[in-house]
């Protein structure tokens, strides 16, 4: 593996990622705005289970981020680095709680979370409006975080690929040259 790449496993999963995000969060503006009926049910299934796609996916890449050495920086200054670091963080935070957040809430709703109709993850935790309507709060708001976080993350991997000419977006495809220096 180039050290200054991240290896096949991780750029899968990272694309996986994005696509599923984009995917899961216009599913949940759509469905906001449908009225009820066979169509909108669908749609939060559909929503559901790709969302627990996405959280499934994060954790086999935080593992995998422990075990598995990761590519060396992209040289800089030690506040862009960290500030990388940082996004990269809140970022996975945001992976992990949004989902989370959904599978309770509509567990608090007393509800089952039915994945791919493959298996039915059965409620942890009784039913309790308040705290589902909590959640619901915390659900939207982390979704929003996202688009927001990962917009921002896509514009200075840009940034970096077009205006710093450092191969940076070379680093997370199986093509192009991740230059070092
Ligand atoms: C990264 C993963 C996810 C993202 C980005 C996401 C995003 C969203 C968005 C944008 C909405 C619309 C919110 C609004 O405007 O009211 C929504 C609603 C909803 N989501 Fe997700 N979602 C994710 C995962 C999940 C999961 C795993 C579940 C449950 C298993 C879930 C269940 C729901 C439900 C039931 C709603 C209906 C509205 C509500 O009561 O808040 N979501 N989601
Ligand atoms: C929803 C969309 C996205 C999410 C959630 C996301 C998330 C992440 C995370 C958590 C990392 C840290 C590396 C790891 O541990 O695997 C990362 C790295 C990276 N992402 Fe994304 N990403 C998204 C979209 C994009 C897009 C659109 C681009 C390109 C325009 C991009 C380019 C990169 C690059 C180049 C790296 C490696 C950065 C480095 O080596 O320091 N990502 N991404």
């Amino acid at each position: 593996m180039d050290r200054f790449r991240y290896d096949t496993i991780a750029q899968a999963v990272h694309w996986l990622t994005a696509i599923a995000v984009i995917g899961v969060f216009a599913s949940g503006q759509i469905m906001d705005d449908m009225a009820r009926g066979p169509a909108k049910t669908q749609l939060i299934g559909l929503h559901m289970s790709f969302g627990v796609t996405v959280l499934v996916l994060t954790v086999i890449r935080l593992a995998r981020r422990i075990v598995v050495p990761q590519p060396e920086p992209i040289p800089g200054s030690p506040l862009v680095q960290m500030a990388a670091r940082a996004m990269h963080l809140a970022l996975y935070v945001a992976l992990v709680v949004v989902p989370v957040a959904g599978v309770l809430m509509v567990w608090a709703k007393g509800r089952g979370v039915d994945v791919f109709g493959l298996f039915t993850l059965p409620p942890l935790i009784g039913p309790d409006r308040g705290f589902a309507s909590n959640l619901s709060e915390i659900h939207e708001f982390g979704a929003n975080l996202i688009v927001i976080l990962a917009g921002l993350h896509a514009a200075a991997a840009i940034v970096h690929h077009a205006v710093l000419k450092d191969g940076a977006i070379a680093r997370m495809l199986p093509f192009g040259e991740p230059r070092h220096g």
